[in-house]
Protein backbone atom coordinates (compact mmCIF):
# COMPACT_ATOMS: atom_id res chain seq x y z
CA UNK A 1 0.00 0.00 0.00
CA UNK A 2 1.31 3.37 -0.90
CA UNK A 3 2.13 5.67 2.36
CA UNK A 4 0.23 8.30 1.97
CA UNK A 5 -2.90 6.26 1.68
CA UNK A 6 -1.81 4.53 4.64
CA UNK A 7 -1.03 7.50 6.43
CA UNK A 8 -4.44 8.62 6.16
CA UNK A 9 -6.02 4.86 6.75
CA UNK A 10 -3.50 5.35 10.40
CA UNK A 11 -5.30 8.70 10.92
CA UNK A 12 -9.03 7.82 10.53
CA UNK A 13 -8.27 4.82 12.58
CA UNK A 14 -6.65 7.06 15.20
CA UNK A 15 -9.97 9.38 15.40
CA UNK A 16 -12.37 6.44 15.49
CA UNK A 17 -10.38 5.06 18.51
CA UNK A 18 -10.22 8.71 20.29
CA UNK A 19 -13.95 8.90 19.50
CA UNK A 20 -14.77 5.68 21.21
CA UNK A 21 -14.03 6.59 24.36
CA UNK A 22 -16.97 8.99 24.46
CA UNK A 23 -18.87 6.01 23.51
CA UNK A 24 -20.66 3.61 25.96
CA UNK A 25 -19.27 0.38 25.23
CA UNK A 26 -21.11 -1.62 28.09
CA UNK A 27 -20.38 -5.54 28.69
CA UNK A 28 -23.59 -7.15 28.87
CA UNK A 29 -24.28 -8.93 32.27
CA UNK A 30 -22.94 -12.50 32.64
CA UNK A 31 -25.45 -15.49 33.48
CA UNK A 32 -22.96 -18.82 33.21
CA UNK A 33 -23.78 -22.71 33.96
CA UNK A 34 -25.95 -25.44 33.34
CA UNK A 35 -29.55 -24.59 32.90
CA UNK A 36 -28.97 -20.81 34.04
CA UNK A 37 -31.14 -20.34 31.30
CA UNK A 38 -33.89 -21.50 33.33
CA UNK A 39 -33.34 -18.46 35.66
CA UNK A 40 -34.77 -16.10 33.09
CA UNK A 41 -38.29 -15.89 34.16
CA UNK A 42 -37.20 -14.37 37.49
CA UNK A 43 -34.63 -12.25 36.17
CA UNK A 44 -36.86 -10.76 33.57
CA UNK A 45 -39.41 -10.54 36.54
CA UNK A 46 -37.09 -8.50 38.91
CA UNK A 47 -36.14 -5.95 35.96
CA UNK A 48 -39.63 -5.31 36.13
CA UNK A 49 -40.33 -7.00 32.86
CA UNK A 50 -43.73 -8.30 32.30
CA UNK A 51 -43.99 -10.62 28.85
CA UNK A 52 -40.71 -11.05 26.70
CA UNK A 53 -40.88 -11.81 22.81
CA UNK A 54 -38.35 -15.00 22.50
CA UNK A 55 -37.16 -14.75 18.81
CA UNK A 56 -35.36 -18.38 17.04
CA UNK A 57 -35.12 -20.30 14.05
CA UNK A 58 -37.11 -23.09 12.96
CA UNK A 59 -34.67 -25.73 13.16
CA UNK A 60 -34.01 -25.24 17.08
CA UNK A 61 -37.78 -24.48 17.46
CA UNK A 62 -38.49 -27.87 15.77
CA UNK A 63 -35.57 -29.58 18.09
CA UNK A 64 -37.12 -28.47 20.52
CA UNK A 65 -34.92 -26.16 22.59
CA UNK A 66 -37.28 -23.62 23.31
CA UNK A 67 -39.20 -26.31 25.51
CA UNK A 68 -37.93 -26.58 28.45
CA UNK A 69 -37.45 -22.42 28.59
CA UNK A 70 -41.37 -22.05 28.10
CA UNK A 71 -41.67 -24.59 31.30
CA UNK A 72 -39.16 -22.20 33.13
CA UNK A 73 -41.77 -19.10 32.48
CA UNK A 74 -44.83 -21.14 32.66
CA UNK A 75 -44.04 -22.33 36.13
CA UNK A 76 -42.91 -18.59 37.50
CA UNK A 77 -46.31 -17.43 35.60
CA UNK A 78 -44.73 -14.91 33.23
CA UNK A 79 -46.30 -14.97 29.98
CA UNK A 80 -43.87 -15.91 26.72
CA UNK A 81 -44.32 -15.54 23.30
CA UNK A 82 -42.61 -17.45 20.55
CA UNK A 83 -41.15 -16.03 17.69
CA UNK A 84 -39.75 -19.08 15.55
CA UNK A 85 -39.00 -17.29 12.15
CA UNK A 86 -35.54 -16.15 12.44
CA UNK A 87 -33.70 -17.05 9.27
CA UNK A 88 -29.79 -16.70 8.68
CA UNK A 89 -29.03 -12.75 7.54
CA UNK A 90 -32.39 -11.75 8.66
CA UNK A 91 -34.50 -9.63 6.15
CA UNK A 92 -36.83 -6.96 6.73
CA UNK A 93 -39.83 -9.26 6.09
CA UNK A 94 -38.33 -11.62 8.96
CA UNK A 95 -37.86 -8.34 11.79
CA UNK A 96 -41.37 -7.02 10.79
CA UNK A 97 -43.00 -10.44 11.26
CA UNK A 98 -41.48 -10.75 14.55
CA UNK A 99 -42.73 -7.06 15.52
CA UNK A 100 -46.52 -7.90 14.96
CA UNK A 101 -45.73 -10.84 17.00
CA UNK A 102 -44.86 -8.07 19.64
CA UNK A 103 -47.30 -5.85 19.31
CA UNK A 104 -50.24 -8.14 18.68
CA UNK A 105 -49.17 -9.59 22.44
CA UNK A 106 -48.19 -6.19 24.36
CA UNK A 107 -44.71 -7.65 24.78
CA UNK A 108 -41.91 -5.55 26.88
CA UNK A 109 -38.56 -6.98 26.17
CA UNK A 110 -36.81 -9.88 23.74
CA UNK A 111 -34.80 -12.73 24.00
CA UNK A 112 -32.99 -14.13 21.15
CA UNK A 113 -31.85 -17.81 21.39
CA UNK A 114 -29.56 -19.20 18.55
CA UNK A 115 -26.76 -18.56 16.34
CA UNK A 116 -25.87 -15.13 14.98
CA UNK A 117 -29.72 -15.31 12.77
CA UNK A 118 -31.36 -15.68 16.13
CA UNK A 119 -29.24 -12.56 17.56
CA UNK A 120 -29.12 -10.66 14.68
CA UNK A 121 -32.66 -10.71 13.72
CA UNK A 122 -33.07 -9.93 17.86
CA UNK A 123 -31.06 -7.10 17.33
CA UNK A 124 -32.46 -5.51 14.27
CA UNK A 125 -36.13 -6.06 16.24
CA UNK A 126 -34.94 -3.47 19.21
CA UNK A 127 -34.18 -0.91 16.76
CA UNK A 128 -37.61 -1.82 15.05
CA UNK A 129 -39.62 -1.31 18.28
CA UNK A 130 -38.18 1.66 18.84
CA UNK A 131 -38.33 3.60 15.21
CA UNK A 132 -41.50 1.67 14.40
CA UNK A 133 -42.07 4.53 10.85
CA UNK A 134 -38.17 4.13 9.98
CA UNK A 135 -37.06 1.62 7.64
CA UNK A 136 -34.20 -0.55 8.45
CA UNK A 137 -32.18 0.15 5.98
CA UNK A 138 -31.72 3.71 7.08
CA UNK A 139 -29.59 2.58 10.15
CA UNK A 140 -27.10 0.87 8.10
CA UNK A 141 -23.60 1.84 9.08
CA UNK A 142 -22.21 2.71 12.72
CA UNK A 143 -23.62 4.74 15.22
CA UNK A 144 -27.43 5.50 13.97
CA UNK A 145 -29.33 4.70 16.76
CA UNK A 146 -29.83 7.19 18.90
CA UNK A 147 -33.22 5.95 21.24
CA UNK A 148 -33.16 4.02 24.25
CA UNK A 149 -33.70 0.15 23.15
CA UNK A 150 -36.01 -2.22 25.11
CA UNK A 151 -33.33 -5.23 26.69
CA UNK A 152 -31.98 -7.87 25.03
CA UNK A 153 -31.38 -11.30 26.95
CA UNK A 154 -28.72 -13.54 24.60
CA UNK A 155 -28.75 -17.08 24.38
CA UNK A 156 -26.24 -17.91 21.98
CA UNK A 157 -26.62 -22.05 21.16
CA UNK A 158 -23.02 -22.25 19.48
CA UNK A 159 -19.67 -21.18 20.68
CA UNK A 160 -18.16 -18.66 17.76
CA UNK A 161 -20.14 -16.27 16.86
CA UNK A 162 -19.94 -13.95 20.37
CA UNK A 163 -22.73 -12.24 18.93
CA UNK A 164 -24.42 -12.01 22.67
CA UNK A 165 -21.65 -9.32 23.24
CA UNK A 166 -20.98 -7.53 20.22
CA UNK A 167 -22.62 -3.97 18.86
CA UNK A 168 -23.36 -5.39 15.23
CA UNK A 169 -26.61 -7.25 13.58
CA UNK A 170 -26.56 -8.21 10.32
CA UNK A 171 -29.18 -7.93 7.71
CA UNK A 172 -30.62 -7.90 4.27
CA UNK A 173 -32.42 -5.80 2.58
CA UNK A 174 -34.14 -8.12 -0.06
CA UNK A 175 -35.17 -5.01 -2.47
CA UNK A 176 -31.54 -4.75 -3.96
CA UNK A 177 -29.89 -8.08 -2.06
CA UNK A 178 -27.46 -5.72 -0.49
CA UNK A 179 -26.48 -7.37 2.73
CA UNK A 180 -25.12 -4.66 5.49
CA UNK A 181 -24.21 -4.38 9.10
CA UNK A 182 -25.91 -2.19 11.89
CA UNK A 183 -22.75 -1.24 14.90
CA UNK A 184 -23.88 0.54 17.47
CA UNK A 185 -23.33 0.44 21.27
CA UNK A 186 -26.98 0.54 21.81
CA UNK A 187 -27.54 -3.05 20.39
CA UNK A 188 -24.89 -4.56 22.74
CA UNK A 189 -27.36 -6.88 24.84
CA UNK A 190 -28.40 -6.58 28.28
CA UNK A 191 -27.56 -9.71 29.40
CA UNK A 192 -25.59 -12.55 27.61
CA UNK A 193 -26.99 -16.40 29.07
CA UNK A 194 -24.09 -18.73 28.99
CA UNK A 195 -26.08 -22.23 29.35
CA UNK A 196 -24.14 -25.03 28.10
CA UNK A 197 -27.27 -27.24 27.66
CA UNK A 198 -27.94 -25.55 24.52
CA UNK A 199 -24.56 -26.53 23.27
CA UNK A 200 -24.29 -30.26 23.99
CA UNK A 201 -25.97 -32.21 20.67
CA UNK A 202 -23.60 -29.50 18.08
CA UNK A 203 -22.15 -31.21 15.53
CA UNK A 204 -18.32 -31.70 15.17
CA UNK A 205 -18.29 -29.54 12.00
CA UNK A 206 -19.95 -26.50 13.59
CA UNK A 207 -18.03 -26.39 16.92
CA UNK A 208 -14.67 -26.70 14.67
CA UNK A 209 -15.71 -23.81 12.58
CA UNK A 210 -17.37 -21.99 15.58
CA UNK A 211 -14.13 -21.94 17.94
CA UNK A 212 -12.62 -20.94 14.77
CA UNK A 213 -14.41 -18.22 14.53
CA UNK A 214 -14.08 -16.97 17.84
CA UNK A 215 -9.84 -17.48 17.71
CA UNK A 216 -10.09 -15.39 14.98
CA UNK A 217 -11.87 -12.62 16.77
CA UNK A 218 -9.21 -12.88 19.77
CA UNK A 219 -6.31 -13.20 17.39
CA UNK A 220 -7.95 -10.10 15.01
CA UNK A 221 -8.88 -7.75 18.23
CA UNK A 222 -5.33 -8.28 19.43
CA UNK A 223 -2.96 -7.63 17.02
CA UNK A 224 -4.82 -4.76 15.62
CA UNK A 225 -3.85 -1.35 17.03
CA UNK A 226 -6.99 -0.02 18.35
CA UNK A 227 -6.71 -2.84 21.21
CA UNK A 228 -7.77 -1.56 24.93
CA UNK A 229 -5.99 -2.86 28.02
CA UNK A 230 -9.27 -4.76 28.80
CA UNK A 231 -10.12 -6.01 25.21
CA UNK A 232 -6.35 -7.71 24.97
CA UNK A 233 -6.72 -8.91 28.54
CA UNK A 234 -10.12 -10.71 27.03
CA UNK A 235 -8.41 -11.25 24.28
CA UNK A 236 -5.56 -13.43 25.87
CA UNK A 237 -8.30 -14.87 27.97
CA UNK A 238 -10.36 -16.05 25.23
CA UNK A 239 -7.01 -17.45 23.29
CA UNK A 240 -5.82 -19.73 26.72
CA UNK A 241 -9.49 -21.21 26.63
CA UNK A 242 -9.66 -21.96 22.67
CA UNK A 243 -6.39 -23.65 22.88
CA UNK A 244 -7.27 -25.59 26.09
CA UNK A 245 -10.80 -26.64 25.28
CA UNK A 246 -11.59 -26.21 21.62
CA UNK A 247 -9.93 -29.82 20.73
CA UNK A 248 -11.45 -31.49 23.61
CA UNK A 249 -15.22 -30.24 22.83
CA UNK A 250 -14.79 -31.26 19.33
CA UNK A 251 -13.91 -34.84 20.57
CA UNK A 252 -16.24 -34.86 23.52
CA UNK A 253 -19.57 -32.71 22.16
CA UNK A 254 -21.27 -33.94 24.89
CA UNK A 255 -19.03 -32.69 27.89
CA UNK A 256 -20.72 -29.56 29.23
CA UNK A 257 -17.21 -28.32 30.80
CA UNK A 258 -15.72 -28.06 27.41
CA UNK A 259 -18.86 -26.30 25.97
CA UNK A 260 -19.04 -24.06 29.11
CA UNK A 261 -15.72 -23.05 28.31
CA UNK A 262 -15.76 -22.62 24.78
CA UNK A 263 -19.03 -20.24 25.60
CA UNK A 264 -16.90 -18.46 28.01
CA UNK A 265 -14.26 -18.16 25.24
CA UNK A 266 -16.50 -16.69 22.21
CA UNK A 267 -18.04 -14.17 24.87
CA UNK A 268 -14.93 -13.05 25.34
CA UNK A 269 -13.57 -13.15 22.11
CA UNK A 270 -16.87 -11.11 21.23
CA UNK A 271 -16.68 -8.36 23.86
CA UNK A 272 -12.69 -7.88 23.04
CA UNK A 273 -13.92 -7.47 18.86
CA UNK A 274 -17.01 -5.14 19.64
CA UNK A 275 -14.29 -2.87 21.17
CA UNK A 276 -11.20 -3.32 19.14
CA UNK A 277 -12.73 -4.29 15.87
CA UNK A 278 -11.15 -7.53 13.65
CA UNK A 279 -9.00 -6.91 10.60
CA UNK A 280 -8.15 -8.52 7.11
CA UNK A 281 -8.95 -12.43 7.71
CA UNK A 282 -13.09 -10.85 8.53
CA UNK A 283 -12.86 -9.07 5.73
CA UNK A 284 -11.86 -11.79 2.90
CA UNK A 285 -14.19 -14.22 4.96
CA UNK A 286 -16.94 -11.46 3.99
CA UNK A 287 -16.40 -11.40 0.77
CA UNK A 288 -16.20 -15.16 0.10
CA UNK A 289 -19.29 -15.61 2.13
CA UNK A 290 -21.70 -12.98 0.44
CA UNK A 291 -20.44 -14.08 -3.22
CA UNK A 292 -20.07 -18.05 -2.74
CA UNK A 293 -21.19 -18.94 0.44
CA UNK A 294 -18.38 -20.13 2.01
CA UNK A 295 -19.50 -20.45 5.68
CA UNK A 296 -17.69 -17.74 7.57
CA UNK A 297 -15.96 -19.76 10.49
CA UNK A 298 -15.02 -21.68 7.79
CA UNK A 299 -13.31 -18.86 5.52
CA UNK A 300 -11.78 -17.41 8.94
CA UNK A 301 -9.97 -20.78 9.86
CA UNK A 302 -8.76 -21.53 6.67
CA UNK A 303 -7.29 -17.95 6.07
CA UNK A 304 -6.21 -17.00 9.35
CA UNK A 305 -3.15 -18.75 9.30
CA UNK A 306 -2.47 -16.77 6.00
CA UNK A 307 -3.11 -13.54 6.94
CA UNK A 308 -1.49 -13.67 9.90
CA UNK A 309 2.08 -14.96 7.98
CA UNK A 310 1.41 -11.98 5.41
CA UNK A 311 1.35 -9.33 8.21
CA UNK A 312 5.11 -11.17 8.82
CA UNK A 313 7.22 -8.95 11.43
CA UNK A 314 4.74 -6.32 11.78
CA UNK A 315 2.58 -8.75 14.10
CA UNK A 316 5.65 -10.34 15.71
CA UNK A 317 5.01 -9.22 19.08
CA UNK A 318 1.50 -9.31 19.36
CA UNK A 319 1.50 -12.92 18.29
CA UNK A 320 4.19 -13.93 21.04
CA UNK A 321 2.21 -12.60 23.22
CA UNK A 322 -0.82 -14.82 22.00
CA UNK A 323 1.82 -17.77 21.65
CA UNK A 324 2.02 -17.60 25.43
CA UNK A 325 -1.61 -17.66 25.92
CA UNK A 326 -1.56 -20.56 24.19
CA UNK A 327 0.49 -21.98 26.19
CA UNK A 328 3.54 -21.81 23.52
CA UNK A 329 7.57 -21.48 24.28
CA UNK A 330 10.06 -19.87 22.08
CA UNK A 331 12.69 -17.99 22.39
CA UNK A 332 12.12 -14.89 20.52
CA UNK A 333 9.02 -12.99 19.27
CA UNK A 334 9.69 -14.31 15.72
CA UNK A 335 10.12 -17.71 16.57
CA UNK A 336 7.09 -17.47 18.89
CA UNK A 337 4.98 -15.94 16.60
CA UNK A 338 5.98 -18.06 14.08
CA UNK A 339 5.06 -21.48 16.49
CA UNK A 340 1.93 -19.78 17.07
CA UNK A 341 0.84 -19.73 13.29
CA UNK A 342 2.22 -23.13 12.97
CA UNK A 343 -0.54 -24.29 15.85
CA UNK A 344 -3.45 -22.54 14.20
CA UNK A 345 -2.57 -24.68 11.21
CA UNK A 346 -2.36 -28.12 13.24
CA UNK A 347 -5.69 -27.02 15.33
CA UNK A 348 -7.43 -27.21 11.87
CA UNK A 349 -6.17 -30.46 10.56
CA UNK A 350 -6.73 -32.32 14.01
CA UNK A 351 -10.37 -30.81 13.48
CA UNK A 352 -10.49 -31.44 10.15
CA UNK A 353 -10.63 -28.30 8.26
CA UNK A 354 -8.72 -28.38 5.31
CA UNK A 355 -5.74 -25.59 4.52
CA UNK A 356 -7.75 -24.73 1.47
CA UNK A 357 -10.95 -23.47 0.35
CA UNK A 358 -12.76 -25.45 -2.49
CA UNK A 359 -14.23 -22.85 -4.51
CA UNK A 360 -14.70 -22.68 -7.83
CA UNK A 361 -14.32 -18.97 -8.79
CA UNK A 362 -16.07 -17.30 -11.72
CA UNK A 363 -12.93 -15.64 -14.23
CA UNK A 364 -12.73 -12.52 -12.82
CA UNK A 365 -14.09 -13.01 -8.85
CA UNK A 366 -10.88 -13.29 -7.60
CA UNK A 367 -10.42 -9.46 -8.06
CA UNK A 368 -14.13 -8.45 -7.29
CA UNK A 369 -13.60 -10.38 -4.31
CA UNK A 370 -10.26 -8.37 -3.32
CA UNK A 371 -12.02 -5.69 -3.69
CA UNK A 372 -14.93 -6.26 -1.37
CA UNK A 373 -12.61 -7.18 1.05
CA UNK A 374 -10.91 -4.34 0.63
CA UNK A 375 -13.99 -2.16 1.12
CA UNK A 376 -14.78 -3.12 4.30
CA UNK A 377 -11.29 -3.56 5.70
CA UNK A 378 -9.49 -0.08 4.43
CA UNK A 379 -9.36 1.97 6.01
CA UNK A 380 -11.47 1.10 9.15
CA UNK A 381 -9.58 -1.96 10.31
CA UNK A 382 -7.10 -1.06 12.27
CA UNK A 383 -4.80 -4.21 11.10
CA UNK A 384 -1.04 -4.24 11.90
CA UNK A 385 -0.04 -4.24 8.85
CA UNK A 386 -2.25 -2.87 5.72
CA UNK A 387 -2.91 -4.64 2.51
CA UNK A 388 -3.77 -3.59 -0.93
CA UNK A 389 -5.99 -4.74 -3.17
CA UNK A 390 -3.12 -6.52 -5.00
CA UNK A 391 -2.28 -8.35 -1.58
CA UNK A 392 -5.47 -8.86 -1.05
CA UNK A 393 -6.03 -10.28 -4.14
CA UNK A 394 -2.78 -12.86 -3.49
CA UNK A 395 -3.77 -13.59 -0.18
CA UNK A 396 -7.16 -14.64 -1.74
CA UNK A 397 -5.16 -16.95 -4.30
CA UNK A 398 -3.18 -18.48 -1.13
CA UNK A 399 -6.20 -20.12 0.38
CA UNK A 400 -7.95 -20.44 -2.89
CA UNK A 401 -5.68 -22.55 -4.96
FE1 LIG B 1 -16.54 -13.75 12.94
Amino acid sequence: MNKFYSFSCRLYQRALYLASFFLHFHEPKLLSGLDCSLELPKLIKKQGQLHPLLITDKGLYDLGLTKKISEAFLKENVSLSIFPGAVPNPTFECVDEAYEVYENDNCDCVIALGGGSSMDAGKALLIRIAYPNRKLSKFKGILKVHRKLRPLYAIPTTAGTGSEATLAAVLVDKTNKDKFQIDDPKLIPSYAILDPSYLTALPRKVIASTGMDALTHAVESYIGRSSTKKSKAYALQATSLIFENLEEFYEEPSNGIYASNMQLASYKAGVSFSRAYVGYVHALAHSLGGFYNVPHGLANAVLLPIVLEAYGKAAYKPLSELAKAAGLKGESKEKLAKAFIEEIRLLNARMGIPNKLNVSLEQGDLRKLALHADKEGNPFYPVPKEFNVDELESILKEALS
